[in-house]
Parts: structure tokens; sequence; C-alpha cells
């Protein structure tokens, strides 16, 4: 019996309590297809469809995929990342593990599915895969998933060509011709129509989607990137993994990721995604490598758009150098500090003593010690270059920015003996921005922001213990121009009056250096790290 595919799908999406074996037909034959815009170029399909629909099952069922061969050669199918413990010579390798099916002969693959996680089914005879022959295989947990989410959202890329493999092959193996062949750049697929039509992906606010990442491609990498959202990795090629944060993930031929994305809390804008395709062997060439590839993350029919980042590394005017440390200090306590200093609040508000002090702003001594003030000029590139020799990480947060993080590193002055020093990788072509930077453990970030936002503006650790312990400091943004440009509601005043704070003067209250007052600056007793 041929199970349509739509059938088979709607029976898979019902509760599966019951191990169960299910009937997958294939009858495997050309399919003359535009895919691209080349023209039509035949392809392989299965039952006379290309893209060929994915298989979604659950750890414990059985596929058994019959496979009818209508090519005039012989074909086989691979379950790529089913390791087949027990069952190797179910692993559909021509002339390795088994001979191919002749043509108009049949064969059912048996697959008792025992790993969870994002597989392919594709042809492994005359690199049939190449020609379209190749779908998802998603195997879902039985019962509870060590993942939690809300739902999954399934992305397959493939490069297409304007010939077929084996047009494409004899080009290349073709001394006459120029290397790499003409036409030889792939277009991109995305759940198989050119990326750019792929249908929008639908998010609901607050939810969470595990997103299926599935590089079915012959040659190409593909890069994923969801501008304006984070992704956790979850699962490498069908192993749950620690979850790193991630702006975007590279997927090279038969890789597989599931990443994990929050939807925003609000459907007010909509999203786009980046699919970069590119293959570092091949040159630049405007176009055609790399190839772009942008799809909708729609939260609500007729939003706005959110427009993606296009800045490109600003140029450094002045770079500031933060070492994160802990201390006990001389009041008993375990602090944290930027180079020594750790904070605490001032006894007026620092944008107060900021729009009060005239010219004497400028001076970064009249916010106090601990205030850790720097004071930037309007428009200067700042880089803050954040070393952190510390076993814990840091998510620091800047007011009234985002950063645009250009580097991560091992830090200075040191990496314990017992750590492995990360190696340098810089941010080139349009670094992520964003407001908050992980400053993981032994490791050194730069990041880079413009001062045109004159304010008063806290960089702080985002555990608030951290804070408390006086991970902070103060970026008195070009204060002159924020003097002339910006006046404090009286209300606001007002908030002050009533509880006796003063809303003039230095970081005490006072005139000029004059500190009476504010409690003395603690010193380090003991230095941690
Ligand atoms: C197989 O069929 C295709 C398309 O029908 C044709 O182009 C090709 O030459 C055939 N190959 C062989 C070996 O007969
Ligand atoms: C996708 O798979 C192809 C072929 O296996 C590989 O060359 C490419 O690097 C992969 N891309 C990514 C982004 O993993
Ligand atoms: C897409 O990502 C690529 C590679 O990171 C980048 O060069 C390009 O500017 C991005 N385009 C958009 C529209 O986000
Ligand atoms: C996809 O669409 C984007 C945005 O319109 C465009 O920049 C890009 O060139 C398109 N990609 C291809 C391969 O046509
Ligand atoms: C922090 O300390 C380092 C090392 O002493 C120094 O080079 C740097 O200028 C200091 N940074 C700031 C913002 O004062
Ligand atoms: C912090 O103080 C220690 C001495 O306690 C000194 O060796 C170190 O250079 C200082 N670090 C910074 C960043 O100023
Ligand atoms: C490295 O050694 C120190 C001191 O013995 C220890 O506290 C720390 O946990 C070790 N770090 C790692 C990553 O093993
Ligand atoms: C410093 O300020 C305190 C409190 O306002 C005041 O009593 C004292 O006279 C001031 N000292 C000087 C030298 O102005």
């Amino acid at each position: 019996m041929w199970i349509s595919v739509p059938v088979l799908l709607l029976l898979l999406q019902t509760p599966a309590v019951l191990s169960k074996r299910v009937i997958v037909s294939w009858d495997v034959g050309y399919v003359d297809i535009d895919r691209a815009g080349y023209g039509i170029v035949r392809g392989i399909g299965a039952n006379g469809v290309l893209p060929i629909p994915p298989v979604i099952l659950t750890v414990g069922d059985t596929l058994a995929l019959t496979v009818h061969n209508s090519l005039n050669l012989t074909t086989s199918i691979h379950a790529h990342g089913l390791f087949q413990r027990g069952t190797s010579y179910m692993d559909g390798a021509t002339m390795i593990t088994q001979c191919g099916i002749p043509p108009g002969s049949q064969f059912t693959y048996e697959y008792e599915l025992k790993q969870a996680g994002t597989f392919w089914l594709h042809g492994h005879d005359h690199h049939q895969n190449s020609d379209g022959l190749c779908t998802p295989l998603v195997v879902h947990d039985r019962g509870q998933s060590p993942v939690a989410y809300d739902e999954e959202v399934l992305l397959s890329f493939e490069d297409w060509y304007s010939e077929t493999f084996a047009e494409r092959a004899r080009l290349t193996l073709d001394p006459t011709k120029p290397f790499p062949p003409p036409h030889g750049i792939g277009f991109g697929l995305i759940n198989g129509v050119n990326g750019n039509l792929t249908k929008p992906i639908n998010f609901q606010p607050g939810r969470m989607y595990r997103l299926r990442l599935v590089n079915m491609s012959a040659t190409m990498w593909f890069q994923f990137s969801l501008p304006g959202h984070t992704m956790r990795v979850v699962e490498i090629d069908g192993e749950y993994t620690e979850p790193p944060e991630v702006y975007g993930v590279d997927i090279a031929p038969a890789q597989r990721y599931s990443v994990l994305v929050t939807a925003h809390s609000t459907n007010s804008f909509n999203y786009r995604y980046n699919v970069t395709m590119y293959a570092s062997f091949i040159p630049a060439e405007p176009g055609l490598s790399p190839r772009i590839f942008i799809g909708d993350i729609i939260y609500q029919q007729g939003a706005p758009f959110i427009q993606a980042n296009q800045e490109p590394a600003l140029p450094v005017d002045r770079s500031l150098e933060l070492t994160i440390g802990r201390s006990v200090y001389s009041t008993g306590q375990n602090l944290d500090h930027f180079n020594n200093t750790t904070y605490a609040f001032p006894l007026t508000p620092t944008l107060y003593t900021t729009l009060s002090m005239g010219d004497m702003a400028m001076d970064e001594r009249v916010y106090g010690p601990q205030a850790h003030a720097i004071v930037l000029k309007h428009n200067e590139v700042i880089e803050l270059v954040i070393h952190n020799p510390e076993s814990l990480l840091h998510p620091l947060h800047l007011h009234g920015h985002a950063f645009q993080i250009t580097e991560y590193g091992p830090t200075k002055p040191f990496v314990p003996n017992n750590v492995t020093a990360v190696p340098v990788v810089k941010n080139s072509g349009v670094p992520a921005k964003r407001d908050t930077v992980v400053v993981p453990s032994y490791q050194c970030v730069k990041v880079r922001f413009r001062a045109d936002n004159p304010g008063v503006w806290m960089l702080h650790c985002h555990m608030d213990i951290h804070f408390v312990m006086g991970l902070a400091l103060t970026f008195i943004e070009a204060p002159g121009v924020l003097q002339k440009t910006q006046k404090v509601p009286p209300e606001m005043l007002e908030l002050c009056a009533k509880q006796g704070i003063k809303t003039t003067g230095n970081a005490a209250g006072n005139q000029g250096l004059n500190f009476t007052g504010l409690p003395p600056m603690p010193t380090i007793v003991l230095r941690k790290a």
C-alpha cells in the first residue's frame, strides 16, 4: 500500500503512545523541475514530488521505507545520523554496506528508531542526494523531551545547480574546462524552494520554538542567524548539548543543529532571518557568492519589520581597558570591582551632578571615588576591552546603548594552567549588536559604541548579586551637550525633595571636591581574583 505522505503526517501528529511500524513508500524517479529560476533541471524525487516531504516519527517507532527504483541507475537510501547499531546492513551505502537497488526493483529499509534528534534520509548511490533525493528525518523523544519547547520549526538547506550532479562532475573533472566550472556556484533552497520564497515562520509572543536546521547541501555552507533574537544550541547532529547562546550557526554539509528561540513578549514587530550560503573555497563574486536569503518571522500580519543591523564595525577613537576582579575589602566584605574600584551609590544622583556642576562636570573626581565615573566626549567611538580573569562569567549591561561585539579572546593577565585559553575570534563584517554582553570566565571581550547619546549611563553586571557587590561604573557622556539640551522635570526633583536628597552638587551634594558626608572608599585587603 502506498500511504500518501500528508495522511501519514496527520497520523503522526496525534500523540504517540504506542510504538508503531510506519510504512513510507517512495517511488524514486526523475522529476523535471525549476527550483531556482535556472529553468527546468532534471532532479530526483519520490512519488513524482520534489522536495520530498519530511518524515517525522518518535523513538521506538520502526520506519519501513520502501524504495521502488524508477531510475535507470541503481539507488539506495542512507538514514544519516542513525547509528544502525546491530543493523549495519541497513546503512544504505551502495557498495559499502549493500548493493544498489537495481532499476525496476524494490527494497524495504527497516529502521528501528532508537535515537531522538534531527537526521536526514538521502540517496547514497551516484550522488543522487545532490539531485534532490533527500529529506529531513525528525525523531521525537518518546515522552518528555530533555529540552522543553512549545513548538518546532523545520528548516532544511540545500544547494541547487543548473546542471545535474553528473554534468557538474564531468565539467569539474574536465581538465580543459576552467575551475571552478561556470555556474559552479549553487543556488540556495530552504525547505526545498528558492530560499527567498520559503514560507514565513509564525511566532507567537512568549512561546519557545525549537528550530531544527538541517544542512542537506552538496557543497555549500549555510550560516543561519536571527537578528533581534538569540538562540541556544540544544542539539548537534542528534546529540543533546549544553546550551551555549549564539547569534548564528554555521552548518556544514550534512550537519544538523536544533536551536531554541524564545519569541519576544510582544507582537509589535516582525523580524527577518538571514541565511548566508557560502563556501570558503569559492571566491567572492557579487550576487553569486556568498548568496543571502532572507525569510520572515511573522508575529502579526502587517506589523512593521525590525530593520536588521547593518552597521559595520565602528572605527575606534579611544580604547578603555577594564579588568573585573573580586577582593576582600577593608569593610570585611567580598566585593567585585572594575579596575580595583568597587561601586557605591552617590548621595546625589549622578545625572544631577552632571547637570549642576557646570564645567566641573568634566572632572571625573566630582562624581566621587566610588562612582568610577568615566567622561566621554560627544560622538567619540569607545572600545571597551573587558578582561575577566575570574572563574565566574558576568553579563554586563550598558544603559543607553547597544554595543558592537567585536572580539572574544583569552584574558590578561593570565589564564590558569588548568584552563584552556580560547582562541582570539574577531567579528569582522557586521558585528552583532546588543546591550548586554556575557564576558566568559578567563576571557576578554571587546565591544564598541559611539557616544552619541548624551546622558549618564551605567555599565553593570546584570547578575544582581554582583551588582550589589559593586561590579558597576558610570559613563558621563557628553556632559556639555547634556547640560545644554536636557532639563529634569520638576516632578522628578520633587521625588528627591521628599526624601531629603540633594539635587545639585557633587556626589556628596557639596560644592567642588568637598566630599564631607560621603562614606570613605574601602580599600582592598585581600585580592581573590
Ligand atoms: C537515464 O535517463 C535519463 C533521463 O531520462 C537520461 O538522460 C540518461 O541518459 C539515462 N541514462 C542511462 C544510463 O540510460
Ligand atoms: C552543509 O553541508 C555541506 C555538505 O555536506 C557542507 O559542505 C557545508 O559545510 C554544510 N554547511 C553547514 C553550514 O554546515
Ligand atoms: C546577513 O548575514 C551576512 C553574514 O553575516 C551579513 O553579511 C549580511 O549583512 C546580513 N544581511 C542582513 C540583511 O541581515
Ligand atoms: C534575497 O532577497 C534579499 C532581500 O531582498 C536580496 O538582497 C538577495 O539578493 C536575495 N537573494 C537572492 C539569491 O536572490
Ligand atoms: C584600568 O586599569 C588598566 C591597568 O592598570 C589601565 O590600563 C586602564 O587604563 C584602566 N582603565 C580605566 C578606565 O581607568
Ligand atoms: C589593582 O590593585 C593591584 C594591587 O592591589 C595592582 O597590582 C593592580 O595593578 C591593580 N589593577 C588595576 C587594573 O588597576
Ligand atoms: C583550576 O584550579 C583551581 C585551583 O586549584 C581550582 O579552584 C579551579 O576550580 C580549577 N579550574 C578548573 C576549570 O578545573
Ligand atoms: C564641605 O561641605 C560640608 C557639608 O556641606 C560643609 O559643612 C563644609 O563647610 C564644607 N567644607 C569646605 C571646606 O567648604
